[in-house]
């Protein structure tokens, strides 16, 4: 009986102290899209280092790969109501829910890197985070730089929009970038992330959009031959926090959550900066075969600019909006 009392005893006292030491401790639940490899793992894993760091290890994560926790623009709805921490996703699929985010979308607005650091990291970046937190109740606190979005399919060589006729091309649910193959001539099918791969591979659609390192960690090589190098997009995705979360968290700890955010970002250009052109040459080695398109992409880059453009002024926040963003870059005003 005695040793029974002291047993349960020294549990309690055990309980009691693990939860005076650990209470406020975290280990956030982040949803990633894209598999093992990505530049969305890299920048979560970047991510979840710096938050160990800088907690002095009472803080961590855990990265779910590949969509386990549901599609992607599924988990914005997920960490908008607070059951889901934190979520990397391609910024295509939070435009749905805050619609001005879609200037990263539309087509040739960014045309390299330095420009996706600028848009991303300077006013404008700021503003739409506010903009996601009103409309979507979730908060931006990284940055991924994946890199130009090339267009894969498993039929033709496609340099040119004449060759793009007749293949059905999988996209995002986001009305930019279904518009931008309707400028270029064809009706795209819109298809959530998480069902690409079995769709590509069920041959239900011929092809699809992303950079080299996705279709790369995504093994779309496995079901895709051709490679496209547009440019019409270049990927930005973010780490996203539920809001509510947020809210919940001390304001030391909400310091040190975005402070690893700024570290994940600088981690992601760094993997971009070091990777893609090695993922470029293994995706040759795994048989793909890469092409430029015609002129420069001028045909493509016509058509998408002058009928894209004008008809997303309004739901971006307007021509002056448009204006702001290719100042910053360097860029004339339309
Ligand atoms: C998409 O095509 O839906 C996304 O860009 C995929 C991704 O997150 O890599």
């Amino acid at each position: 009986f005695l040793s029974r009392m002291t047993s349960s005893a020294a549990i309690a006292l055990t309980a009691t102290i693990m939860s005076m030491g650990v209470a406020d401790a975290k280990n956030f639940k982040i949803a990633v899209g894209d598999s093992g490899g990505s530049s969305q793992e890299a920048t979560g894993l970047a991510f979840v280092e710096a938050l160990e760091e800088l907690s002095g290890g009472e803080h961590t994560g855990t990265l779910f790969l590949n969509g386990q926790l549901g599609s992607e623009q599924d988990t914005v709805n997920e960490a908008a109501i607070g059951t889901l921490d934190m979520s990397i996703l391609a910024i295509n699929n939070v435009t749905p829910f805050s619609p001005t985010v879609g200037v990263f979308s539309l087509p040739y607005v960014i045309l390299s890197l330095e420009d996706a650091e600028k848009l991303t990291q300077g006013p404008i970046g700021a503003e739409l985070t506010e903009n996601t937190i009103n409309d979507a109740g979730v908060r931006i606190i990284a940055w991924t730089y994946t890199g130009f979005r090339r267009l894969t399919n498993s039929k033709q060589p496609v340099t040119s929009v004449a060759d793009l006729q007749g293949l059905v091309i999988r996209v995002p649910k986001n009305e930019i970038m279904i518009d931008t193959y309707k400028a270029w001539g064809i009706s795209p099918t819109p298809m959530a992330w998480s069902e690409t791969f079995a769709g590509l591979q069920t041959q239900v659609v011929d092809g699809q959009d992303n950079p080299y390192i996705t279709i790369n960690a995504m093994k779309f090589y496995e079901v895709q031959k051709y490679v496209t190098n547009l440019r019409y997009i270049f990927s930005i995705e973010p780490l996203i926090i539920s809001e509510q979360v947020f809210q919940e968290l001390s304001a030391e700890d909400q310091e040190i959550v975005l402070e690893a955010g700024k570290r994940a970002t600088a981690a992601s250009s760094q993997f971009l900066r070091e990777k893609e052109a090695e993922i470029k040459e293994l995706l040759i080695e795994k048989g793909m075969e890469i092409m430029d398109p015609v002129n420069n992409e001028e045909e493509f880059i016509t058509l998408a600019t002058e009928a894209v453009w004008p008809k997303f002024y309004d739901s971006i926040g307007g021509i002056e909006k448009m204006n702001a963003v290719l100042a910053e870059i360097g860029r004339d005003p339309v």
